[in-house]
């Protein structure tokens, strides 16, 4: 799914991530920790070529993000679900609305995706609240419907950015059995997180792996987590 080789990334000459060597393999399930501002969010879009490694080399479902064109990067994405840190949702629109965005931007009929959409919103367990415009909801709720959006086009691939910030443990626990049943289907999923209570309670439902960020490297956390 995803290499890199000794990829690193500067922002404006200054080094943050270098000799990041990784291999996402399908259907493989991995943490990646490290205190705020060490780079997860950063390693996150050099995954989905929103960044481009300043050093080294990404491939990308075996091709190079820095020989990549505008639509080759666009194709990629599409096999990619992002759930962002801070959610994003266009409030002037419902939740099924903007969990269709996707669709509609990648230009298919949202009309002919109706029965999918609702059992997406039944699986997340926001099917009372499809109607409700996205200030409305809870934090847990937002947590839950950027997860729907993140899978509306069936990607082989979830990349998920601090998913269960700010809810409580009972809803965290939730997005986490979601993330597990997601790998079941065979999806490869990627999971940012500071919650080391969230990677211990994750071995009950996965088989994960717990991969580190410290002093700009990336590397795999001991057993002991
Ligand atoms: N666009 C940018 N320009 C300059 N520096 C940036 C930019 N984006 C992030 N940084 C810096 O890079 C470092 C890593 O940021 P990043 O968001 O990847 O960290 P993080 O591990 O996701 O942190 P958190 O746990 O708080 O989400 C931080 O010091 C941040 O200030
Ligand atoms: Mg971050």
């Amino acid at each position: 799914m995803i290499e890199l080789r000794e990829a690193g990334y500067s922002f404006g000459g200054e080094p943050l991530l270098g000799g990041l060597a990784l291999t996402l393999a399908p259907g493989s399930f991995h943490f990646l920790t490290g205190p705020s501002g060490a780079g997860k969010t950063t390693l996150l879009r050099l995954c989905y070529a929103d960044l481009l490694p300043t050093v080294g080399e990404i491939e990308l479902f075996g091709q190079s993000t820095a020989t990549m064109s505008r639509d080759d990067i666009s194709g990629a994405r599409q096999r990619i679900g992002v759930v962002h840190q801070d959610c994003q949702f266009l409030d002037h629109l419902s939740v099924t609305d903007n969990i269709a965005l996707p669709l509609a931007v990648s230009g298919r009929d949202v009309d002919a995706h109706r029965e999918n959409l609702r059992e997406l919103l039944a699986w997340v367990g926001l099917g009372p609240r499809a109607d409700a415009l996205p200030p409305e909801l809870s934090g847990g709720e937002r947590q839950r419907a950027a997860l729907a959006r993140a899978v509306i086009m069936d990607p082989d691939l979830i990349l998920a950015d601090e998913p269960t910030g700010n809810v409580d443990w009972e809803m965290s626990m939730r997005l986490l059995t979601l993330l597990a049943e997601l790998n079941r289907m065979g999806k490869t999923i990627l999971v940012a997180t500071h919650d080391l209570g969230l990677i211990r309670a994750a071995k009950a439902q996965v088989s994960a792996r717990v991969l580190r960020i410290a002093g700009g490297q990336l590397q795999l956390a001991g057993a002991d987590l």
